[in-house]
């Protein structure tokens, strides 16, 4: 019998203050009108000044291991992807680590941007199939405010602050994580990337971006890396139960889900709410699914994303 991650438990968390559309209008020449109509967004969370990634982080932890019935000394492993880690080193894992109590095993970050769940996902995933994990902790989480130029209109109102993640589990079925695919193409790198960093400038930067070069890509891979981990794994469109994509912008979704099939009624949305939230919005939208009763367990679950780099990938999930 093969060995599977089965996802034990889900848990998000979101800082306290919203700001919303009006409020951002505030800051720069955009509107409330123009933000629903390309994007679909109506709010955004943002952390303040004190509070760090590891904060989220570490509360969207304590919220999917309550939910899992385990505590941090069960975790061996973390895997938690974001670009905007409290500090250059250590990595956020270590902050995550020591505030669960989980004293043994390894923790750390990785770098995917959008697609950093996925490529953690993927990570810990291999580590519990060929038995080197029991329990692992996938994180994904963002301070992308921390490092958004609020002079900037095309980048400022895109995004969000958060925290998801998923505890898997070791276990003997057929239900939990069926297959991921990750890809990248560093010819792109121009195209989405922070103006500073330790090596090139010794400094933080801001998000730049070429929107409509990744609203290209971005509509073309998520669709097509779905098609295919749905096809290498027998299964259509037909069999889905939720489609939970990467939440950058309605307009995308709604792009890949045609190009997908996907009837729109499966397609979940906390894009509205929590805007994009980079690494953080695929487990903040399962957490977010689960708690308002629509994700169930024995559900298929279809998660694509893509961003910086770039990176893409696709989850193919059993709950
Ligand atoms: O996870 C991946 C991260 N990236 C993304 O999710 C972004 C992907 N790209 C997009 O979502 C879209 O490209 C945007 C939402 C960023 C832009 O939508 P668009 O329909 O491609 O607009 P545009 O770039 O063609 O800009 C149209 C106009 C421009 O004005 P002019 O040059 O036509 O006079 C912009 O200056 O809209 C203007 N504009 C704004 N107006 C009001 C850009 N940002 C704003 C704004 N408010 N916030």
């Amino acid at each position: 019998m093969t060995i599977r991650s089965r996802i034990a438990g889900l848990g998000g968390y979101l800082p306290e203050t919203v700001r919303s559309n009006d409020d951002m209008a505030k800051i720069v020449e955009t509107s409330d009108e123009w933000i629903v109509d390309r994007t679909g967004i109506r709010q955004r969370h943002f952390a303040d000044e004190k509070t760090m990634t590891s904060d989220l982080a570490i509360h969207a932890a304590q919220n999917a291991l309550k939910a899992a019935g385990l505590t941090g000394a069960d975790i061996d492993v973390i895997v938690l992807g974001s670009v905007t880690p409290d500090r250059t080193f250590p990595a956020t894992a270590a902050y995550v680590q020591a505030a669960i109590g989980m004293t043994g095993g390894c923790a750390f970050d990785l770098s995917a941007a959008c697609s950093g769940f996925l490529y953690a996902l993927k990570t810990a995933d291999n580590m519990v199939r060929l038995g080197q994990a029991k329990n692992a902790l996938v994180i994904g989480v963002e301070t992308l405010s921390k490092i958004t130029d609020f002079t900037d209109r095309n980048t400022c109102v895109l995004f969000g602050d958060g925290a998801g993640a998923a505890v898997l589990q070791a276990h003997e079925g057929e239900d939990g994580v069926i297959d991921t695919l990750i890809r990248s193409d560093g010819r792109h790198a121009p195209d989405l990337y922070a103006t500073g960093g330790p090596s090139f400038n010794h400094e933080v930067g801001y998000i730049t971006m070429n929107g409509r070069e990744v609203f290209r890509h971005a509509s073309v891979n998520m669709a097509d890396i779905s098609a295919e981990v749905l096809a290498k794994n027998g299964y259509t469109v037909d069999d889905v139960d939720w489609f939970v994509p990467h939440q950058a912008n309605i307009r995308i979704m709604d792009a890949v889900a045609k190009r997908l099939g996907m009837p729109a009624e499966k397609v979940l949305t906390t894009v509205d709410k929590h805007a994009n939230t980079s690494a953080a919005s695929i487990p903040l939208a399962l957490a977010d699914g689960v708690e308002r009763g629509l994700l169930k367990k024995g559900q298929l679950i279809l998660s694509p994303a893509m961003g910086a780099g770039f990176t893409w990938g696709a989850s193919l999930i059993r709950l």
